[in-house]
């Protein structure tokens, strides 16, 4: 059948496909068998321990944002920029997490909801909060994920998956460590302008 008859009979070959259905191919907890010789005891180990710290990591990064915006006082700038700063960098573990799950043959979480079902990190209320207030959060958030993730990091070495135990020690625990560091020395009670 020619283009032009095509049109003649009323199919339009340039209308987009939308609004198309189908059953999910992998569900949620559902885990496929890479060639990464990795048993899928370990495999799935790995991805929920991993799924867990994605949640604790999401909220973390979010936390942030919310300290990014409803911070206030004489360190308000500041601030505001670390969080941004901080932001950024768990939204780079969030993807590295993220995609680790994937490779390891798991589904990933990913959306708000489940986020919040998933996650051990207390959830803040909505208005704004003083600083010393949303420092201590933030930190009690990152003690959370430092605890879960050397443990984590513990399981995946004995099972063998060093890909997993690397990104969990290389990256979110050195990286938490090192944001705990920087807030932290923002809630040491030291004499701004006069010593005592
Ligand atoms: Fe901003």
């Amino acid at each position: 059948m020619s283009k032009s008859s095509h049109s003649a009979t009323g199919v339009d070959q340039a209308r987009p496909i939308d609004q198309q259905k189908a059953h999910e191919f992998q569900a949620y907890g559902h885990m496929t068998r890479r060639p990464i010789a990795l048993s899928e005891t370990a495999a799935r180990q790995s991805v929920d321990n991993l799924n867990q710290v994605l949640a604790d990591t999401i909220t973390l990064r979010d936390l942030y944002k919310k300290h990014h915006w409803q911070t206030a006082g004489p360190t308000f700038h500041q601030l505001h920029l670390l969080f941004d700063k901080h932001f950024e960098e768990q939204n780079e573990l969030v993807d590295a997490i993220a995609e680790r799950i994937q490779m390891l043959g798991g589904v990933t979480l990913a959306m708000a909801a489940d986020i919040a079902e998933a996650t051990i990190v207390p959830r803040p209320p909505k208005g704004r909060e003083e600083v010393p207030v949303q420092v201590s959060r933030l930190l009690h958030a990152h003690e959370i994920i430092l605890e879960e993730a050397r443990s984590m990091a513990r399981q995946a070495s004995q099972s063998g998956d060093d890909g997993t135990n690397d990104l969990l020690v290389s990256d979110v625990v050195r990286g938490n460590e090192k944001q705990v560091w920087f807030l932290s020395e923002h809630v040491v009670d030291v004499p701004l302008v006069k010593a005592d």
